[in-house]
């Protein structure tokens, strides 16, 4: 994510010097960055797969509907390295929460407070959204989205409407041009009945936007294996397919951490014959993929941010000539100082290009 990281960074401190306020969810800087959005079947893994990108815990997983509504989570960095990391809602403004599992807990007591409990009288699902902004030193400024599961039949209780409303709503998250689809599919599951498939196919039919997630690899049947989908045997996907394993609910129970589930998935790839020589396995392997996806995709969008820079800084020629020569300092000095970054900007943009070329996707 670093490259990520470095290159967003630098279009934000030149929107910012131009007015932008580049850390609101309005600014035209945020309109024009890539989303992810994790879509797939109730229980597939999408939270834990999402948890797992951004390296950190503080989403609810667990069998069963856990997410029932949307989290749209925007994760903006911060320079502070001695500040701690922190999560704030949009519905709890000014309350700055350091402890990771006070967020998991908060997201799921305001989708109680909006839903009541399952198996109440309230609705299971809702596509009204939980807004969550988590800041850290240590992630690139960009919006995450956790979808609940799609499913193909109701769930217990629930009028039939349901399947389409989690569908349209699965739907209204991925269309946009900037959304990148994490397609979540289990292993362990038939890949041609994956709700994840079918959506991306409908709402992606290039697979531009699409990356292939396939997980619980570890669940496998005994003496199946995923190596023919990794190998682009079974269902081909332009981008192609990723496995993982994350933790299962045993785990969750147990609390084991992220960082001992990382070196287990690693452990476990590097130990089977049949994965062994793979490269498109493991959360690394992801994240680096992601990065290396979100870069494309913020390239394509820079002829627009472009545009807006120079007509942004036209508009100030404009003002500085009006006050007739009459140039105050500051003034002078910001729009020196936009020049310099546009010109920074152009220089790290070079280098990330190059830098993409040998390093990231083949
Ligand atoms: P979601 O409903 O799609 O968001 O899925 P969750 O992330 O909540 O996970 C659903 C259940 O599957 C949880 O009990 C997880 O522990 C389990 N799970 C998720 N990924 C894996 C995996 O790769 N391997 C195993 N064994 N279990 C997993
Ligand atoms: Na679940
Ligand atoms: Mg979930």
């Amino acid at each position: 994510m670093e490259r990520v990281i470095g290159l967003v960074n630098k279009l934000q401190q030149i929107c910012t010097s131009l007015g932008d306020n580049a850390l609101s969810p309005q600014s035209i800087l945020w309109s024009k960055l890539p989303t992810i959005v994790v879509v797939g079947g109730q229980s597939s893994g999408k939270s834990s797969v999402l948890e797992a990108v951004v390296g950190r815990d503080f989403l609810p997983r667990g069998t069963g509907i856990v997410t029932r509504r949307p989290l749209v989570l925007q994760l903006v960095k911060t320079d502070d390295p001695n500040a701690p990391d922190y999560g704030e809602f949009a519905h709890a403004p000014g309350r700055k929460i350091t402890n990771f599992d006070a967020i998991s807990k908060e997201i799921e007591e305001e989708t109680e407070r909006h839903l009541g409990k399952v198996g109440g009288a309230g609705k299971v699902v809702s596509p009204d959204p939980i807004y969550l902004t988590v800041y850290s030193t240590n992630v690139p400024n960009l919006t995450l989205v956790d979808m609940p599961g799609l499913t193909k039949v109701p769930i217990d209780g629930q009028p039939p409407s349901i399947v389409q409303e989690l569908d349209d709503m699965a739907r209204q998250y991925i269309k946009s041009d900037n959304a990148i689809i994490l397609a979540v599919t289990p292993a362990n599951a038939d890949l041609a009945t994956s709700d994840a498939l079918r959506m991306a196919r409908d709402v992606d039919p290039s697979g531009d936007r699409t990356l292939g997630v396939l997980t619980k690899v570890d669940i496998m049947d005994r003496g199946t294996d995923c190596r023919d989908v990794l190998l682009g045997k079974t269902l081909k996907l332009k981008h192609g397919w990723i496995a993982v394993v994350n933790r299962g609910q045993a785990d969750l129970n147990s609390k084991v951490s992220m960082k001992d589930a990382r070196a287990r998935e690693r452990e476990f790839f590097q130990s089977k014959p049949e994965y062994q020589d793979l490269k498109n396995t493991g959360t690394t392997f992801l994240a680096d993929k992601l990065s290396a996806h979100l870069i494309n995709e913020i390239m394509k969008s820079l002829p627009s941010i472009q545009s807006y820079i120079e007509g942004t800084i036209l508009k100030l020629s404009k003002e500085l000539t009006a006050l007739g020569g009459d140039v105050s300092h500051s003034r002078g000095a910001m729009l020196h100082m936009t020049l310099q970054l546009c010109q920074k900007l152009e220089r790290a943009f070079e280098r990330i290009v190059d830098g993409g070329k040998d390093g990231g996707e083949k």
